[in-house]
């Protein structure tokens, strides 16, 4: 068919009732010979093709079935049957791929997420996963615009690195020598000299380290790219390979950074509640029937829609870490060791039931914590008078916890030194992050949003898996 295809979203929109008109795309359902429902990924709706069955070969209406690529020409009519606005009366179709119904896996029925994960290739073709990736779409497009339209310029930092920005050591190695044979040094340790960069390295964990350098001159930077971590964390909240949106300001403080990250999370969220209705419904509705098959007590009070809309009209509940343990030190949990991990004094790093208890239970709305022991946060983090604390913060969403981990920065060279020293991180190497500190410092501060746990968030997926196109995870880089 030469004609270009006209988008299903834009019939469902104009309905150009009496216009010949070309759709393409792929069969969801054939029913009695005669109506198929087609989608082509511009909307979750279908458009219904109704075939002239009498004038179409035997051979082509043979071939039309779930998961068959094709193309239908004919005119744009007002739809008799229920469901359906406007319909297209096909007096021509071809056939561009066939699917073979014995072997396409998916049938018009419902599949479990678990079952999608094993043929990702294909689960694009589904209504959960294309309103999940037009939603993915469309928050990642507003960053962009937020930040663009806020004077940031966004900044490409490099994904091979040499530097561990975490200090936390679980990166994954870049290498080209020979894994059977490699060289070795005099004592017998792999000599890196000889690898390609003649030196060792990884996939970076942030590229927040480069992106200060970047807003120590530009004044406001964000980057958006992959970010890799090879810890062994199996949980549906965790990636080996995701992306990570980091912004970094000069002369922003700890209040700015809140503020800009408030911003930004409800603007994003805004945007796909204005841009999305369609997909958010669906996901909603997803979301309802999910939550009846779960313990009363389980179920979340708030839908979908209700609990997106909240997060635009309100604003964040924020306290420091210290106020946030004497809560969790008193609550109900703890006193009666319901957590995994009872706190027992100040100090204590929070796990995910923590701060979910916080969220969920204790303040019912997103919660920025700021201010936590300096010796459970990166080396990078400003300290504060009290030589306690450091001026961190992290958000915490409902139903995911930790969102977004940010900070303002230490810009005092001795300072910041002493705090590598004391972390063990090589300040000789890291003269290229120090001569920032050397040369014109400048308060400053940054945050990195996960990507995915905000689309996590936005879909209502209970699994991060289940957001991003072919998701990397302890056992599993298929695709
Ligand atoms: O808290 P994190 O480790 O902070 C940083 O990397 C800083 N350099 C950010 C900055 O200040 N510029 O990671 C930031 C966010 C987390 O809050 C979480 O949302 C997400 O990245 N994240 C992950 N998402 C998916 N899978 C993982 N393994 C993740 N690890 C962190
Ligand atoms: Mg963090």
């Amino acid at each position: 068919m030469k004609e270009k295809a006209t988008a299903i979203s834009d019939i469902i929109r104009q309905q150009p009732v009496g216009k010949t008109i070309v759709v393409k795309g792929w069969v969801r359902t054939f029913r009695n010979n005669q109506f198929i429902a087609l989608s082509d990924g511009s909307t979750i709706q279908t458009l219904q093709v109704v075939v002239d069955f009498e004038n179409t070969p035997a051979d082509v209406l043979k071939k039309i079935t779930t998961g068959a690529a094709i193309g239908a020409k004919g005119i744009i009519v007002e739809s008799q049957g229920r469901g359906q606005t406007v319909e297209l009366k096909a007096d021509e179709i071809i056939i561009y791929g066939e699917a073979d119904p014995e072997k396409y896996p998916l049938q018009p029925k419902k599949h479990s997420l678990e079952f999608l994960r094993e043929i990702a290739h294909l689960r694009f073709r589904t209504n959960t996963f294309g309103a999940v990736f037009r939603v993915r779409h469309q928050l990642a497009f507003a960053i962009h615009r937020f930040f663009h339209e806020r004077g940031f310029y966004y900044l490409h930092t490099p994904i091979i690195t040499a530097s561990d920005a975490e200090g936390a050591g679980e990166m994954f190695r870049v290498t080209t020598l020979d894994l059977l044979d490699p060289p070795k040094s005099e004592e017998g340790a792999i000599n890196y000299k000889e690898d390609f960069f003649e030196r060792e390295t990884n996939l970076t964990v942030s590229g927040q380290l480069e992106a200060e350098l970047g807003a120590l001159a530009l004044g406001k930077v964000y980057t958006f790219g992959p970010t890799f971590r090879a810890e062994n964390s199996n949980t549906s909240r965790h990636l080996a390979e995701f992306w990570m949106i980091e912004p970094e300001v000069a002369f922003n403080d700890l209040t700015d950074n809140m503020d800009l990250a408030e911003d930004m999370l409800r603007y994003v969220i805004k945007d796909a509640l204005e841009q999305c209705p369609d997909d958010l419904a669906f996901l909603s509705d997803r979301l309802l029937q999910e939550e009846k098959s779960k313990p009363q007590d389980q179920r979340s009070d708030m839908s979908l829609m209700e609990r997106l809309e909240f997060i635009v009209n309100n604003t964040f509940e924020r306290l420091t870490y210290t106020e946030a343990i004497n809560i969790l030190m008193n609550s109900k949990p703890n006193k009666k060791k319901k957590f995994n991990y009872v706190i027992e004094e100040w100090g204590a790093d929070l796990q995910s039931e923590h701060e979910r208890y916080l969220v969920e239970k204790h303040f019912k709305k997103p919660v920025i914590l700021t201010d936590y022991p300096k010796d459970i946060k990166a080396f990078y983090m400003r300290v504060n008078d009290d030589q306690k604390t450091v001026r961190a913060m992290d958000i915490l969403f409902p139903g995911i916890g930790e969102i977004v981990g940010g900070s303002q920065r230490e810009e005092r060279l001795d300072v910041l030194e002493m705090r590598m020293k004391e972390m063990h991180i090589p300040t000789e190497e890291m003269y290229w992050f120090l001569d920032t500190r050397r040369f014109g410092s400048c308060p400053h501060a940054g945050f990195g949003l996960g990507f995915e746990r905000l689309v996590q968030f936005v879909t209502g997926m209970g699994n991060i898996r289940d957001v991003i196109a072919f998701p990397r995870y302890p056992g599993n880089a298929s695709f």
